[in-house]
């Protein structure tokens, strides 16, 4: 049972104010900063606040700012993508395309990366659904549609986890090793990998350029954050309690913005951004000229390996 002093209940429950009856939403509780914690007899120590004041600001974060920071982080990443789209159209395949095919992404390699990216997209999909539902969704469906689709969403966030740190854990083991840091990783980056270049030079690289690595490292500790994060607010109360509950939420949805926008990057620059990309986790295999262009030590090794075809002079 709470044991609140009466001359607190009635601060809590009167509002100062005008003598006319005041509406619902114009009531606000009054709790000085140094009476939300009352005396319980009850074992669960938590119940004994009565009222959380950083709650407000979570709730003003959760219900405006989150909703700006995500928005806006989107629409600018949309935006400088059709700026730079403009401006550069779709990176061609400078000699154009040579019919030979260089293997690049076997089946395990694939079926990781797919894993990990279609249930990234079915979390950021259920987890936008919860963010924008009110603003956006409830004055489309209705109130009845929206509360069944938030359970849905709820429930499909919770267990495509699985599969999402599963293709996450695979991803780490098999490509690690082609994203540690290197030396041609700086010129790669000082250049800015030749993408503003119209006349189609590339800083050289190898299997992974420094692009293709920061999107793997943003995966990886990012999504090691989200499932840290997540996990943890699936299970309220157990590790942190209610500060702790507001603090990871808002590293969760600030994440999620960050993680968003940047995988929006990443499915440009492998689709209508680059021609001959999407073929190395499409089919599995690349362009040879694609190849050469984009990565071309990591080409000269897979020649070195037997694992490229030959020329096509010593072909003949
Ligand atoms: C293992 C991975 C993850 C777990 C366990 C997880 C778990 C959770 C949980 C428990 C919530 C709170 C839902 C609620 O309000 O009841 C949540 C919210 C959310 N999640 Fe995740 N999540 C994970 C990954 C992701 C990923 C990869 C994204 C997208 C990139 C994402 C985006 C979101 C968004 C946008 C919200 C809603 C935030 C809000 O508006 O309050 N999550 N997640």
């Amino acid at each position: 049972m709470l044991l609140a002093a009466p001359a607190v209940q009635a601060q809590l429950y009167q509002t100062p104010g005008p003598a006319t009856p005041a509406t619902k939403d114009q009531v606000q509780l009054y709790v000085p900063e140094d009476k939300e914690i009352g005396r319980i007899s009850l074992p669960d120590e938590k119940l004994s606040v009565l009222i959380q004041p950083q709650g407000r600001e979570w709730r003003e974060f959760r219900s405006h700012t989150l909703r700006l920071l995500v928005g806006g982080l989107v629409l600018a990443m949309l935006a400088a993508l059709g700026l730079f789209y403009l401006f550069r159209g779709t990176i061609r395949i400078h000699a154009g395309r040579s019919g030979r095919m260089v293997p690049r992404f076997g089946g395990l390699d694939r079926f990781a990366h797919w894993t990990t990216a279609v249930s990234f997209l079915v979390m950021a999909a259920t987890g936008l659904v919860l963010t924008f539902g009110r603003p956006l969704l409830i004055p489309l469906i209705g109130h009845p549609a929206f509360t069944g689709l938030a359970v849905w969403s709820k429930s499909v966030h919770n267990f495509v986890s699985v599969p999402f740190v599963f293709g996450l854990l695979l991803i780490l083991v098999l490509w690690v090793r082609d994203n540690i840091p290197e030396k041609a990783d700086w010129i790669w980056l000082r250049t800015l990998g030749g993408l503003l270049d119209k006349g189609g030079e590339h800083p050289e690289a190898g299997r992974f350029n420094a692009g293709q690595k920061g999107v793997f490292w943003s995966v990886v500790f990012g999504g090691a954050a989200m499932a840290l994060t997540g996990y943890l607010l699936m299970v309220p109360f157990t590790v942190t309690g209610i500060g702790g509950m507001q603090i990871l939420h808002v590293i969760h949805a600030v994440l999620a913005g960050l993680m968003i926008a940047a995988i929006i990057g990443h499915i440009y620059i492998g689709t209508i951004g680059m021609e001959g990309a999407f073929d190395a986790m499409g089919r599995g295999e690349v362009d040879e000229n694609w190849a050469i262009e984009h990565h071309h030590r990591w080409y000269e090794e897979q020649r070195r390996k037997g694992l490229a075809p030959p020329p096509p002079q010593a072909a003949e």
